[in-house]
């Protein structure tokens, strides 16, 4: 059964979102396989963040994800990659759209990094990679 990494960002576990969030993603049906709260070192960002170094956005997105702690999450489910992808909703959270995590429960903070408040993984090959990284 196919799985993939969910991160909850310190911007969700700081507004007490991890419930609502699991409620969501339990609700839809997939099943939570893993659960830990990290405080992840730079290395372990660098790696995961790997695809956007050297962008103007990666040194405030490194920042902010070790402004608190993440919540790291393996879930499983036929096309659950795909299916959190959908349930979690468009990067810019202004954009998503209602219904979808980041559409109902974030918004533009006015910071210079989009705070959306989850990450899942965009492939199976990035799902392999960075279930690895997080969970080992
Ligand atoms: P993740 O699930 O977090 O990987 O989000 P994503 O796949 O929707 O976005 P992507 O992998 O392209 O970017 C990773 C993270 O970098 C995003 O979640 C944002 O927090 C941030 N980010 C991406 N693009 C931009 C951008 O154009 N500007 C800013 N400020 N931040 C960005
Ligand atoms: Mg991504």
């Amino acid at each position: 059964v196919e799985e993939t990494l969910v991160l909850i960002k310190p911007d969700g576990v700081a507004r007490n979102l991890t419930g609502e969030i699991l409620r969501r993603i339990e609700a839809k049906g997939y099943q939570l396989v893993d659960i830990k709260l990290v405080e992840p070192s730079l290395e372990l960002l660098a790696a995961h963040y790997e695809e956007h170094q050297g962008k103007p956005f990666y040194e405030p997105l490194v920042e902010f994800m070790q402004s608190g702690p993440v919540v790291a999450i393996r879930i499983a489910g036929n096309r659950v990659i795909e299916g959190f992808r959908s349930l979690a909703g468009t990067t810019d959270p202004t954009d998503a759209a209602p219904g979808t995590i980041r559409g109902d429960l974030g918004r533009d903070w006015g910071l210079k990094v989009q705070q959306n408040l989850v990450h899942g993984s965009d492939s199976p090959e990035s799902a392999q990679r960075e279930l690895g990284l997080w969970f080992g």
